[in-house]
């Protein structure tokens, strides 16, 4: 049995970040590299957050929900 290099991991917590692990490489609108400090690292997915792309723990306040488990993403193509 081999062992499995999970690399880069994104991980959506329920009600809150995406969970970002591994050496993914994040750019912003402009194209340019944003700087990261740590191997993992939670990126807001509510926009509330004063450091975006950065979770600052405001989608707790904000009442920020996800779908709940099970229940199916909808496609924005269908979401209209
Ligand atoms: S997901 Fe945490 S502040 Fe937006």
């Amino acid at each position: 049995m081999t062992q499995r290099d999970p690399g880069v991991t994104i991980t959506p917590y329920p009600d809150g970040p995406l969970i970002v692990r591994g050496p993914a490489q994040l750019i912003d609108e402009n194209g340019e590299p944003i700087e990261r400090s740590r191997r993992t690292v939670a990126l807001c997915r509510c926009g509330a957050s004063a450091i975006k792309p950065w979770c600052d723990g405001t989608h707790k306040l904000s009442g920020f929900r996800t779908a709940p488990p099970g229940d199916a993403p909808v496609a924005p193509s269908e979401a209209r």
